[in-house]
Protein backbone atom coordinates (compact mmCIF):
# COMPACT_ATOMS: atom_id res chain seq x y z
CA UNK A 1 0.00 0.00 0.00
CA UNK A 2 1.45 3.42 -0.83
CA UNK A 3 2.19 6.31 2.02
CA UNK A 4 -1.01 8.39 0.75
CA UNK A 5 -3.19 5.01 0.90
CA UNK A 6 -2.23 4.33 4.62
CA UNK A 7 -2.19 7.79 5.92
CA UNK A 8 -5.88 8.21 4.56
CA UNK A 9 -6.53 4.31 6.06
CA UNK A 10 -5.81 5.65 9.21
CA UNK A 11 -7.08 8.61 9.71
CA UNK A 12 -10.28 7.77 8.60
CA UNK A 13 -9.50 4.68 11.14
CA UNK A 14 -9.27 7.39 14.00
CA UNK A 15 -12.06 9.76 12.83
CA UNK A 16 -14.25 6.45 12.75
CA UNK A 17 -13.14 5.84 16.57
CA UNK A 18 -13.96 8.80 17.73
CA UNK A 19 -17.16 9.31 16.35
CA UNK A 20 -17.81 5.48 17.30
CA UNK A 21 -17.44 6.41 20.60
CA UNK A 22 -19.65 9.71 20.27
CA UNK A 23 -22.83 7.63 18.87
CA UNK A 24 -21.90 5.11 21.50
CA UNK A 25 -22.45 7.61 24.20
CA UNK A 26 -25.24 8.89 23.11
CA UNK A 27 -27.54 5.46 22.67
CA UNK A 28 -29.16 3.44 25.41
CA UNK A 29 -27.55 -0.02 25.92
CA UNK A 30 -28.42 -3.10 24.36
CA UNK A 31 -30.61 -4.14 27.49
CA UNK A 32 -32.62 -0.93 27.65
CA UNK A 33 -36.25 -1.20 26.89
CA UNK A 34 -37.20 -1.95 24.29
CA UNK A 35 -34.60 -3.98 23.82
CA UNK A 36 -35.29 -5.35 19.98
CA UNK A 37 -35.02 -1.54 18.98
CA UNK A 38 -32.13 -1.11 20.64
CA UNK A 39 -30.55 -4.09 19.83
CA UNK A 40 -31.73 -3.52 15.59
CA UNK A 41 -30.25 -0.58 15.77
CA UNK A 42 -26.88 -1.55 16.93
CA UNK A 43 -26.64 -3.98 14.65
CA UNK A 44 -26.70 -2.25 11.92
CA UNK A 45 -24.98 1.02 12.76
CA UNK A 46 -21.89 -0.78 14.69
CA UNK A 47 -21.54 -3.65 11.81
CA UNK A 48 -18.98 -1.46 10.34
CA UNK A 49 -19.80 0.51 7.80
CA UNK A 50 -17.01 3.46 6.28
CA UNK A 51 -17.89 6.13 7.88
CA UNK A 52 -17.46 8.40 4.80
CA UNK A 53 -20.01 11.32 5.89
CA UNK A 54 -18.63 12.17 9.13
CA UNK A 55 -15.03 12.00 7.68
CA UNK A 56 -16.22 14.59 5.21
CA UNK A 57 -17.92 16.59 8.44
CA UNK A 58 -14.52 16.36 10.41
CA UNK A 59 -12.13 16.87 7.82
CA UNK A 60 -13.74 20.18 6.19
CA UNK A 61 -13.89 21.67 9.86
CA UNK A 62 -10.20 21.14 9.86
CA UNK A 63 -9.86 22.70 6.60
CA UNK A 64 -10.62 25.90 8.79
CA UNK A 65 -10.39 25.16 12.48
CA UNK A 66 -8.73 22.66 14.45
CA UNK A 67 -10.34 21.62 18.05
CA UNK A 68 -12.60 19.11 16.33
CA UNK A 69 -14.27 18.27 19.69
CA UNK A 70 -17.13 20.20 18.87
CA UNK A 71 -17.94 18.36 15.63
CA UNK A 72 -17.97 14.81 16.47
CA UNK A 73 -21.70 14.54 17.54
CA UNK A 74 -22.93 16.49 14.57
CA UNK A 75 -20.65 13.95 12.45
CA UNK A 76 -22.49 10.90 14.70
CA UNK A 77 -25.71 12.41 14.02
CA UNK A 78 -25.05 12.35 9.94
CA UNK A 79 -23.98 9.01 10.37
CA UNK A 80 -27.23 7.71 12.49
CA UNK A 81 -29.30 9.11 9.57
CA UNK A 82 -27.10 7.10 6.88
CA UNK A 83 -27.60 4.34 8.54
CA UNK A 84 -31.56 4.71 8.98
CA UNK A 85 -31.46 5.39 5.22
CA UNK A 86 -29.70 1.50 4.68
CA UNK A 87 -31.98 0.16 6.62
CA UNK A 88 -35.13 1.31 5.35
CA UNK A 89 -33.43 1.13 1.51
CA UNK A 90 -32.52 -2.65 2.31
CA UNK A 91 -36.20 -3.66 3.48
CA UNK A 92 -38.33 -6.19 0.95
CA UNK A 93 -40.18 -3.12 -0.08
CA UNK A 94 -37.26 -1.17 -1.18
CA UNK A 95 -34.62 -3.10 -3.03
CA UNK A 96 -34.98 -6.31 -0.54
CA UNK A 97 -31.36 -6.59 0.50
CA UNK A 98 -29.94 -9.55 2.64
CA UNK A 99 -26.64 -8.36 3.57
CA UNK A 100 -25.11 -4.89 4.44
CA UNK A 101 -21.78 -4.16 6.27
CA UNK A 102 -20.69 -7.16 5.77
CA UNK A 103 -23.24 -8.56 7.53
CA UNK A 104 -26.90 -10.14 7.30
CA UNK A 105 -29.31 -6.97 7.10
CA UNK A 106 -31.15 -5.75 9.83
CA UNK A 107 -34.88 -7.21 8.89
CA UNK A 108 -33.27 -10.06 7.66
CA UNK A 109 -32.41 -10.97 11.91
CA UNK A 110 -35.13 -8.56 13.47
CA UNK A 111 -37.89 -9.03 11.16
CA UNK A 112 -39.19 -6.28 8.97
CA UNK A 113 -41.35 -4.64 11.28
CA UNK A 114 -38.70 -4.02 13.86
CA UNK A 115 -36.30 -3.11 10.96
CA UNK A 116 -38.53 -0.57 10.32
CA UNK A 117 -38.82 1.24 13.52
CA UNK A 118 -35.15 1.03 14.19
CA UNK A 119 -35.02 2.83 11.08
CA UNK A 120 -37.88 5.37 12.35
CA UNK A 121 -35.72 5.37 15.87
CA UNK A 122 -32.04 6.23 14.01
CA UNK A 123 -33.45 9.07 11.90
CA UNK A 124 -35.17 10.56 14.87
CA UNK A 125 -32.04 10.18 17.01
CA UNK A 126 -30.10 12.26 14.01
CA UNK A 127 -32.13 15.50 15.30
CA UNK A 128 -31.90 14.45 19.48
CA UNK A 129 -28.11 14.03 18.66
CA UNK A 130 -27.53 17.28 16.93
CA UNK A 131 -29.89 19.11 20.05
CA UNK A 132 -28.03 17.48 22.47
CA UNK A 133 -24.73 18.74 20.88
CA UNK A 134 -22.77 21.95 22.76
CA UNK A 135 -23.27 24.16 19.77
CA UNK A 136 -24.85 27.27 20.31
CA UNK A 137 -27.99 27.58 19.94
CA UNK A 138 -28.98 29.37 16.03
CA UNK A 139 -26.25 27.01 15.31
CA UNK A 140 -28.18 23.89 16.30
CA UNK A 141 -31.05 25.36 14.54
CA UNK A 142 -29.56 25.93 11.57
CA UNK A 143 -28.40 22.47 11.30
CA UNK A 144 -31.52 20.93 12.51
CA UNK A 145 -33.48 22.67 9.86
CA UNK A 146 -31.24 21.80 6.81
CA UNK A 147 -31.21 18.43 8.21
CA UNK A 148 -34.76 18.16 7.60
CA UNK A 149 -34.79 19.98 4.16
CA UNK A 150 -31.96 17.53 2.49
CA UNK A 151 -33.26 14.47 4.12
CA UNK A 152 -36.66 15.05 3.70
CA UNK A 153 -39.74 14.23 1.07
CA UNK A 154 -38.16 17.14 -1.38
CA UNK A 155 -34.64 15.52 -1.25
CA UNK A 156 -33.22 12.53 -0.17
CA UNK A 157 -37.01 10.94 0.00
CA UNK A 158 -37.67 12.29 -3.57
CA UNK A 159 -34.70 10.31 -4.66
CA UNK A 160 -35.02 7.39 -3.43
CA UNK A 161 -39.16 7.66 -4.15
CA UNK A 162 -37.57 8.46 -7.89
CA UNK A 163 -34.95 5.54 -7.67
CA UNK A 164 -37.70 2.85 -7.14
CA UNK A 165 -40.46 4.43 -9.14
CA UNK A 166 -38.11 4.50 -11.95
CA UNK A 167 -37.34 0.46 -11.83
CA UNK A 168 -37.05 -1.81 -14.84
CA UNK A 169 -38.32 2.12 -17.47
CA UNK A 170 -36.23 3.29 -19.66
CA UNK A 171 -35.03 7.03 -17.71
CA UNK A 172 -33.53 10.22 -19.38
CA UNK A 173 -30.36 11.22 -18.20
CA UNK A 174 -31.77 13.77 -16.45
CA UNK A 175 -33.84 12.02 -14.22
CA UNK A 176 -31.05 9.74 -13.89
CA UNK A 177 -29.01 12.73 -12.40
CA UNK A 178 -31.88 13.78 -10.32
CA UNK A 179 -32.21 10.02 -8.48
CA UNK A 180 -28.49 10.13 -7.84
CA UNK A 181 -28.28 13.93 -6.59
CA UNK A 182 -30.90 13.42 -4.59
CA UNK A 183 -30.71 10.25 -3.07
CA UNK A 184 -26.87 10.05 -2.35
CA UNK A 185 -25.32 13.33 -3.15
CA UNK A 186 -27.13 15.48 -0.87
CA UNK A 187 -25.42 13.29 1.94
CA UNK A 188 -22.03 14.29 0.82
CA UNK A 189 -22.94 18.11 0.40
CA UNK A 190 -24.44 17.67 3.72
CA UNK A 191 -21.86 17.24 6.08
CA UNK A 192 -19.24 19.06 4.10
CA UNK A 193 -21.81 22.59 4.67
CA UNK A 194 -22.23 21.11 8.31
CA UNK A 195 -18.29 21.19 8.84
CA UNK A 196 -18.04 24.75 7.18
CA UNK A 197 -21.07 26.17 9.18
CA UNK A 198 -19.25 24.99 12.96
CA UNK A 199 -16.05 25.94 11.29
CA UNK A 200 -17.58 29.43 10.63
CA UNK A 201 -16.03 29.53 7.07
CA UNK A 202 -17.02 32.18 4.26
CA UNK A 203 -19.54 32.13 1.77
CA UNK A 204 -17.61 31.80 -0.54
CA UNK A 205 -15.99 28.85 1.35
CA UNK A 206 -19.23 27.01 1.56
CA UNK A 207 -20.18 27.64 -1.66
CA UNK A 208 -16.58 25.52 -3.34
CA UNK A 209 -17.15 23.28 -0.69
CA UNK A 210 -20.37 22.43 -1.44
CA UNK A 211 -19.18 22.34 -5.14
CA UNK A 212 -16.65 19.80 -3.99
CA UNK A 213 -19.35 18.09 -2.28
CA UNK A 214 -21.97 17.60 -5.15
CA UNK A 215 -19.08 16.12 -7.15
CA UNK A 216 -17.56 13.70 -4.95
CA UNK A 217 -21.14 12.66 -4.14
CA UNK A 218 -22.31 11.79 -7.91
CA UNK A 219 -18.96 10.09 -8.45
CA UNK A 220 -20.09 8.22 -5.29
CA UNK A 221 -22.97 7.06 -6.28
CA UNK A 222 -21.95 6.36 -10.37
CA UNK A 223 -18.87 4.33 -8.63
CA UNK A 224 -21.62 2.52 -6.30
CA UNK A 225 -23.26 1.52 -9.62
CA UNK A 226 -20.33 0.59 -10.96
CA UNK A 227 -19.06 -1.68 -7.97
CA UNK A 228 -22.96 -3.43 -8.07
CA UNK A 229 -21.07 -4.85 -11.54
CA UNK A 230 -17.78 -5.40 -10.92
CA UNK A 231 -17.52 -5.58 -6.98
CA UNK A 232 -16.59 -8.59 -5.23
CA UNK A 233 -19.82 -9.21 -2.71
CA UNK A 234 -17.72 -10.35 0.06
CA UNK A 235 -15.34 -6.98 -0.19
CA UNK A 236 -18.20 -5.02 -0.57
CA UNK A 237 -20.44 -6.66 2.25
CA UNK A 238 -23.30 -6.18 0.25
CA UNK A 239 -25.21 -8.37 -2.18
CA UNK A 240 -23.96 -7.54 -5.99
CA UNK A 241 -25.84 -7.69 -9.67
CA UNK A 242 -28.93 -6.59 -7.95
CA UNK A 243 -29.45 -3.53 -9.91
CA UNK A 244 -29.30 -5.37 -13.27
CA UNK A 245 -31.88 -7.76 -11.67
CA UNK A 246 -34.55 -5.46 -11.41
CA UNK A 247 -33.42 -2.82 -13.62
CA UNK A 248 -32.20 -0.09 -11.89
CA UNK A 249 -31.78 3.29 -13.28
CA UNK A 250 -28.17 3.23 -12.88
CA UNK A 251 -25.14 4.93 -14.74
CA UNK A 252 -23.49 1.62 -16.26
CA UNK A 253 -26.98 1.11 -17.22
CA UNK A 254 -27.82 4.59 -19.23
CA UNK A 255 -24.21 5.02 -20.65
CA UNK A 256 -22.68 1.68 -19.90
CA UNK A 257 -19.46 0.73 -18.18
CA UNK A 258 -16.78 3.01 -20.20
CA UNK A 259 -18.57 5.93 -19.91
CA UNK A 260 -19.76 5.89 -16.39
CA UNK A 261 -15.67 5.32 -15.37
CA UNK A 262 -14.61 8.28 -17.30
CA UNK A 263 -17.36 10.36 -16.01
CA UNK A 264 -16.80 9.65 -12.50
CA UNK A 265 -13.02 10.01 -13.27
CA UNK A 266 -13.83 13.93 -14.46
CA UNK A 267 -16.27 14.48 -11.49
CA UNK A 268 -13.46 13.64 -9.04
CA UNK A 269 -10.85 15.69 -10.91
CA UNK A 270 -12.88 18.44 -10.92
CA UNK A 271 -13.67 18.40 -7.01
CA UNK A 272 -9.50 17.97 -6.52
CA UNK A 273 -9.61 21.07 -8.35
CA UNK A 274 -11.91 23.00 -6.15
CA UNK A 275 -9.43 21.64 -3.31
CA UNK A 276 -6.85 23.62 -4.61
CA UNK A 277 -7.36 26.75 -3.49
CA UNK A 278 -6.69 25.22 0.45
CA UNK A 279 -3.33 23.76 -0.65
CA UNK A 280 -1.75 21.32 1.38
CA UNK A 281 -4.50 21.62 4.33
CA UNK A 282 -6.67 19.48 1.57
CA UNK A 283 -4.12 16.74 1.24
CA UNK A 284 -6.64 14.53 3.08
CA UNK A 285 -10.03 15.05 1.16
CA UNK A 286 -8.14 14.85 -1.80
CA UNK A 287 -6.83 11.30 -0.87
CA UNK A 288 -10.95 10.72 0.32
CA UNK A 289 -11.03 11.54 -3.22
CA UNK A 290 -9.20 9.53 -5.09
CA UNK A 291 -10.48 6.61 -2.83
CA UNK A 292 -14.47 7.50 -3.41
CA UNK A 293 -12.64 6.58 -7.42
CA UNK A 294 -10.77 3.80 -6.92
CA UNK A 295 -12.47 2.21 -3.27
CA UNK A 296 -13.67 -1.42 -3.57
CA UNK A 297 -16.27 -1.50 -0.30
C1 LIG B 1 -24.08 3.10 0.80
O1 LIG B 1 -23.23 4.08 1.35
C2 LIG B 1 -25.29 3.76 0.25
C3 LIG B 1 -25.05 4.58 -0.93
C4 LIG B 1 -25.30 5.83 -0.97
C5 LIG B 1 -24.53 3.94 -2.12
P1 LIG B 1 -21.78 3.70 1.91
O2 LIG B 1 -21.04 2.88 0.88
O3 LIG B 1 -21.12 4.92 2.40
O4 LIG B 1 -22.14 2.71 3.10
P2 LIG B 1 -21.38 2.41 4.48
O5 LIG B 1 -21.82 3.46 5.42
O6 LIG B 1 -19.91 2.43 4.24
O7 LIG B 1 -21.88 1.07 4.87
C1 LIG C 1 -28.89 3.92 -1.65
O1 LIG C 1 -28.62 3.66 -2.98
C2 LIG C 1 -29.08 5.33 -1.30
C3 LIG C 1 -29.64 5.46 0.05
C4 LIG C 1 -29.63 4.52 0.94
C5 LIG C 1 -30.26 6.71 0.39
P1 LIG C 1 -28.41 2.11 -3.30
O2 LIG C 1 -29.67 1.36 -3.11
O3 LIG C 1 -27.71 1.98 -4.59
O4 LIG C 1 -27.39 1.71 -2.13
P2 LIG C 1 -26.90 0.24 -1.84
O5 LIG C 1 -26.23 -0.26 -3.10
O6 LIG C 1 -28.09 -0.56 -1.45
O7 LIG C 1 -25.90 0.45 -0.72
MG1 LIG D 1 -31.70 1.77 -3.19
MG1 LIG E 1 -29.96 -0.51 -2.09
MG1 LIG F 1 -26.17 0.49 -4.98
Amino acid sequence: MSTNKMLLKKDIKEKRELVNIEMDRFLPRKDEYPKQIHKAIRHTLFAGGKRLRPYLLINTYLLFKSDIKQTLMVAGAIEMLHSYTLIHDDLPEIDNDDYRRGKKTCHVIFGSDIALLAGDALLVYAFEAINSSSLDDKLKFNLIRELAQETGHQGLIAGQYADIQNEGKKVSKHTLEYIHNNKTARMFKLPIRFGCYIADASDDDISRMENFGEKIGLAFQIVDDILDIEGNQKTLGKTTGKDAKVKKATFPAVYGLEKSRTMAQNLVEEAKELLGFYGDNAELLVLLSDFILTRKF
